[in-house]
């Protein structure tokens, strides 16, 4: 049965709905209070929520975090890396080797010992393994490069209460950014080295917990609360162990943040696995763009980048000014949105634009690299002497703990973010930089009993359905200030405004100005000659389409 139609029979009928749907629902939703309108259910928690945990210590979770601590709910935040920043951590260490193919999605994390808490030391090379690759596998070293710089300009890419100073351009590096979000993380005393003697009781727990891996998230369905179960890595650099530590902690509610890039994607083309196996020395010839990080060393070489999208434009840029030859393979996308356009038109001139790949032809060997190889494409063009192909494909979200998702959200998650099946549980919704601080603040206003979830949408065919997200146009923005707003009129709490009109304008503007300096000559091959700028037009000034990535 489709789940909305379980909502719509409880409110109604609430007796006849099976016992499984009511336990569902039974403890979150309750039916309208006499005189109350049918479409506005009232809620309420099992509990008083006291104790919540955010996964994940990126821009998305620390404004969670901020806003939860505003609301005096203790409050636990935990990530794998060592430090917050989220994506936004440049490191020299490389994440781990993605697989040839993708594993299934969930198969992720370490298996979860029989008994916790338990502890253990890791000596370099116990069970194959070095100390080195436990540690990336850990904490995952981030996808981004050197001479990286947001493809976002700063007005749309910048968090509230540590604004940019006036010096800083609208295209900002990497180490600017990374510092951005460490500014915000250290106003808010998270992180991980800080000292904030006005905040701290001396019995609270600690607010951060880094180097600590969510391994799982589940309900525990007779105390009403979420079990996290954690797994803290130590490298004890001078007696060269690495201690590991797995423990639970229990929580009323629990904010996921984890980032929409769990997992790398590579795509399943006949013979790849195959190729991914040669190397020339220690270096594989073949691997994904999460490892990229330097241009100096493609001096010389053939260099073939798999994808169309921004990873492969700006590390094609990157690389250009080096390499001997520089190949794109490009499959025409299926819908040509303006970011996609942006991204073909930003191939620097000397790329060769060839189709999709069809299939690799076996290797005799892998232990000489790729370059006698031959790489069929789909038209029939056999491309060799390639040195390295770098597989710019993308990213698969995280496994939703508890619901295994490759989505970055279950389907029936509420425009606030919180899971319609139980509230008790909520998901950074995308648009991290400009709708983040409406939607952390919601968050813990409806945790903290300070707002109502919002009523049921009507169909056009006169029907209810839970309120549902529209993460795209700017509607969400009215959405979320009018609600917030009106719950502060009723429960208190400070009142919110919409972001500047200019910011918006300066997006639209900032992405037309990008598009018109590009040069799309490249694409007239492979039909992708037909490159307007219709999709620009706009009606209502509020409701432009917006040129905002939602995994921002
Ligand atoms: C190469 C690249 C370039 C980008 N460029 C831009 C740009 O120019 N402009 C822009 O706006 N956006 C850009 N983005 C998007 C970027 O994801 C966002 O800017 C932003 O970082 C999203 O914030 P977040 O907090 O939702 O997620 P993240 O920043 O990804 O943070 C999520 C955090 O959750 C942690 N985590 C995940 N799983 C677990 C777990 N199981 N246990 C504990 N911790 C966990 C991770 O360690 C991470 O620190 C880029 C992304 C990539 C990959
Ligand atoms: N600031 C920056 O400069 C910067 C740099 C890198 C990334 N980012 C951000 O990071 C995010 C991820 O970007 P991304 O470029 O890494 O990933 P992405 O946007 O998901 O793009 C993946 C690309 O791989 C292609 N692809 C996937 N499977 C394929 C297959 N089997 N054969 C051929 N092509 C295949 C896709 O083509 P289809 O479209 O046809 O599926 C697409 O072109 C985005 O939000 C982006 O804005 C920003
Ligand atoms: C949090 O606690 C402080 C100190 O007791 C109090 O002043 C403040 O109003 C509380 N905040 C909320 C949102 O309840
Ligand atoms: C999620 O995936 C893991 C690994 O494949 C599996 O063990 C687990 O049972 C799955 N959980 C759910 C809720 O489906
Ligand atoms: C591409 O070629 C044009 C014309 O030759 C030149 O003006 C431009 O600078 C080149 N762009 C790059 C990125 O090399
Ligand atoms: C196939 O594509 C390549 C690269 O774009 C091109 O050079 C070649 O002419 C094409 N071959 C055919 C048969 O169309
Ligand atoms: C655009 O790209 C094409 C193909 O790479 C190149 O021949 C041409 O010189 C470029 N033109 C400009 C104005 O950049």
């Amino acid at each position: 049965m489709a789940w909305h139609k379980v909502f719509i029979a409880f409110l109604v009928f609430p007796i006849s709905v099976s016992s499984q749907s009511q336990n569902q629902f039974q403890t979150v939703f309750k039916s309208p209070a006499k005189g109350q309108s049918e479409t506005e259910p009232t809620f309420q928690f099992h509990h008083p929520i006291k104790r919540a945990a955010v996964v994940g210590a990126g821009p998305s979770g620390l404004q969670a975090t901020a806003w939860l601590l505003e609301h005096n709910f203790t409050v636990r935040l935990f990530d794998r890396a060592p430090h917050p920043g989220g994506n936004w951590q440049y490191s020299e260490e490389r994440p781990v080797r993605e697989s040839y193919p993708d594993r299934p999605p969930g198969d992720y994390y370490a298996a979860i010992p029989p008994q916790i808490p338990t502890s253990r030391y890791y000596n370099e090379g116990d069970d194959g393994l070095t100390l080195d690759f436990r540690w990336r596998e850990h904490w995952r070293p981030r996808p981004v490069w050197y001479n990286l710089f947001t493809n976002s300009p700063k007005v749309s890419t910048e968090l509230p209460d540590v604004p940019y100073g006036p010096e800083v351009p609208w295209v900002l590096d990497r180490d600017t950014i990374q510092r951005h979000v460490r500014s915000y993380a250290s106003h808010h005393c998270l992180n991980s080295n800080d000292y904030c003697p006005s905040k701290a009781t001396p019995s609270a727990p600690p607010v951060t917990s880094y180097s600590t891996r969510v391994e799982r998230v589940e309900k525990d369905e007779e105390s009403h609360t979420w079990v996290l179960t954690l797994r803290r890595l130590e490298w004890l650099r001078e007696s060269n162990r690495i201690l590991e530590e797995w423990w639970t902690e229990t929580f009323d509610a629990v904010f996921l943040a984890p980032g929409p890039w769990a997992s790398t994607h590579v795509p399943n083309i006949a013979g790849l696995v195959d190729w991914s196996k040669a190397k020339v020395g220690e270096h594989y010839s073949a691997y994904h763009s999460h490892t990229y990080r330097h241009p100096e060393r493609y001096a010389g070489k053939s260099v073939l980048i798999v994808g169309s999208s921004v990873s492969a434009s700006e590390i094609a840029r990157d690389i250009s000014p080096y390499t001997d030859r520089l190949i794109a393979s490009v499959r025409p996308p299926k819908e040509l949105t303006i970011r996609r356009k942006l991204s073909l038109s930003r191939f620097p001139n000397a790329t060769e634009i060839v189709p999709e790949i069809a299939f690799f032809e076996p290797l005799k060997t892998h232990t000489n690299g790729i370059r006698n190889g031959k790489i069929y494409l789909i038209n029939g063009t056999v491309l060799q002497g390639i040195d390295e192909i770098i597989f710019a494909t993308g990213y698969r979200s995280s496994p939703l703990y508890p619901h295994n998702l490759t989505t970055r959200t279950p389907a029936d998650t509420l425009w606030t973010g919180h899971w319609a099946q139980d509230p008790t549980i909520a998901y950074s919704v995308g648009r991290t930089w400009t709708l983040g601080r409406y939607q952390a603040y919601g968050i813990a206003k409806v945790w903290a009993g300070k707002a109502q979830l919002p009523p049921l949408d009507q169909t056009e065919d006169g029907e209810t359905k839970p309120p549902s997200m529209e993460w795209f146009g700017e509607d969400i923005f009215r959405r979320y200030i009018t609600w917030l707003n009106d719950a502060s009129l009723k429960y208190g709490g400070r009142f919110v405004e919409a972001p500047p009109i200019e910011n918006l304008e300066a997006l639209k503007y900032y992405s037309v100005v990008h598009f018109l300096t590009a040069n799309i000559t490249a694409l007239e091959d492979i039909g992708l000659s037909s490159i307007s700028m219709g999709s620009l037009k706009n009606k209502d000034p509020w409701n432009a389409l917006v040129d905002e990535d939602d995994d921002w």
